[in-house]
């Protein structure tokens, strides 16, 4: 028998959460704890939470009360919440959910350790602050060991933007973006494991902004790795799309041509009504410059349908939008209020009209990712290759604009970047030939 402890955690909402469990994962791992496939398994479980709509957090509920006949056969076992659910709900978690033992927000992981050691049997432990420090700096590093071929790296957090809909200003604090010297050896080190594409992450990564460093100088100096050949970062605002932002799209070759510009609606007012701070056509500009540096940018965008105060003629505004820029992939939600945050206490559209517009909103948005994948059809594009596929031979990765893509390849191909021919297209993913 090991005496390891065994870990099992479960990750919901963004890619900053992606990135912050696998530093939990770090963090842990030097106190004695490797990780498992299964709550079954584990001495502790870790929910890893999304606030940001309403069902992301009801499910957190359901999730915990299945835990429950596992905390009956082992008391020893440690639940934990973490992420932005445990930033919002706090102490009402352990009220409506007695059997768990710890509750920390996401900017105090680098107490988890010592928090986890206190937690169980009756006590209980909460941590929701938002100390000074960087919880990264505080992590231990993990091991040196090989890592997949791209990784995340958040480079900002937190917002002071306040859209009107949105719970990340206060599941996440203020905007601080963190050190260059340190991210820049976090990506040498990342390179070192075997890393070739990294993304930067932030809720607006775009304002990132520590001394004179901006997001397009973290990007020329990442660029000047050896070793890292893709470059991503997301999710950005538009009103943050500096001239040299736009400018280094079309100097630096590892930058991918993709950009995740979320917009949310297509009519002024509701953009207004939403606190977004710019118009339909302060958004279409950006485009047209960025389009004008990297013709073959591939863009992508967020949606809020049923907003309050959002009548036909808006969402019309919204689709002709979507017509106009033809999103190769698009996100699109019904409004859903958050408690707290202002729109919430406004007069709601029905559930029946948020259910249709989306749905007709989703069937435009498809047909245009549809269109864009079609497009792919006897192009020759460069895929990094990240693991084996099902089919014998087959291996399988991403295009530069993060379509799966699948072709015969060999597993000395897993880690580099291959010239592929697209064949064919499916539900999600791009068939092709190695050439
Ligand atoms: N920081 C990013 C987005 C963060 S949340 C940005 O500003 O673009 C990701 C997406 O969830 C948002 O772009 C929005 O489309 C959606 N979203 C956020 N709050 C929501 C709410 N209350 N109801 C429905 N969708 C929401
Ligand atoms: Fe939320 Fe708006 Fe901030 Fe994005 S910019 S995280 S939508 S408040
Ligand atoms: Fe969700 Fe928090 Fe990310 S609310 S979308 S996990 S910042």
């Amino acid at each position: 028998m090991s005496n390891t402890k065994k870990l099992f955690i479960k990750t919901y909402g963004c890619q900053m959460n992606v990135y912050d469990s696998e530093r939990m994962v770090d963090a842990m791992g030097a106190d004695g704890y490797t990780t498992v496939d299964s709550p079954e398994q584990a001495d502790m479980i870790l929910l890893n939470t999304c606030h940001i709509r309403e069902k992301a957090a009801e499910k957190i509920y359901s999730e915990l009360g299945r835990y429950r006949p596992l905390k009956d056969a082992n008391p020893d076992l440690k639940i934990g919440v973490a992420g932005c659910v445990a930033q919002a709900e706090g102490e009402e978690i352990m009220i409506r959910q007695p059997m768990v033992d710890l509750v920390v927000g996401p900017q105090a992981y680098h107490r988890l350790p010592k928090m986890a050691e206190k937690a169980g049997n009756g006590v209980q432990v909460l941590d929701t602050e938002f100390p000074e420090e960087d919880k990264f700096e505080f992590l231990p590093r993990g091991t040196k060991a090989r890592r997949a071929p791209a990784a995340f790296l958040t480079v900002q957090e937190g917002c002071d933007k306040f859209c009107a809909f949105c719970v990340v200003p206060y599941t996440r604090g203020a905007e601080v973006s963190r050190a260059p010297e340190r991210l820049m050896a976090e990506a040498r080190d990342l390179v070192e494991r075997g890393v070739v594409e990294i993304s930067l992450l932030g809720q607006n990564v775009n304002a990132y902004l520590a001394d004179d460093w901006t997001l397009p100088r973290l990007i020329r100096e990442l660029a000047k790795i050896d070793g890292l050949e893709r470059i991503r970062y997301m999710t950005s605002h538009p009103n943050d799309m500096a001239d040299d932002l736009i400018a280094v799209h079309g100097e630096v070759e590892k930058l991918m041509p993709y950009l995740h510009l979320p917009v949310q609606s297509g009519s002024d007012k509701v953009l207004k009504a939403m606190n977004r701070k710019h118009t339909a056509a302060d958004y279409l500009k950006v485009l047209e410059r960025m389009r004008v540096v990297r013709p073959d940018i591939m863009l992508s965008g967020d949606f809020i349908v049923g907003f309050p105060g959002e009548d036909e003629a808006d969402f019309q505004a919204t689709m002709d939008l979507c017509e106009e820029v033809r999103y190769g992939q698009a996100y699109s939600f019904k409004y859903s209020p958050r408690p707290g945050t202002p729109a919430a206490d406004r007069a709601h559209v029905e559930e029946s009209v948020k259910t249709e517009r989306l749905h007709r909103l989703q069937a435009l948005l498809t047909s245009h990712q549809v269109e864009f994948q079609n497009s792919m059809i006897g192009r020759t594009l460069p895929v990094l290759v990240e693991k084996l596929g099902r089919e014998t031979g087959q291996v399988i990765g991403k295009s530069p604009y993060l379509h799966a893509t699948h072709f015969l390849g060999d597993p000395s191909d897993i880690g580099k970047v291959v010239n592929v021919k697209v064949v064919a297209t499916e539900r999600n993913s791009l068939s092709a030939e190695k050439i």
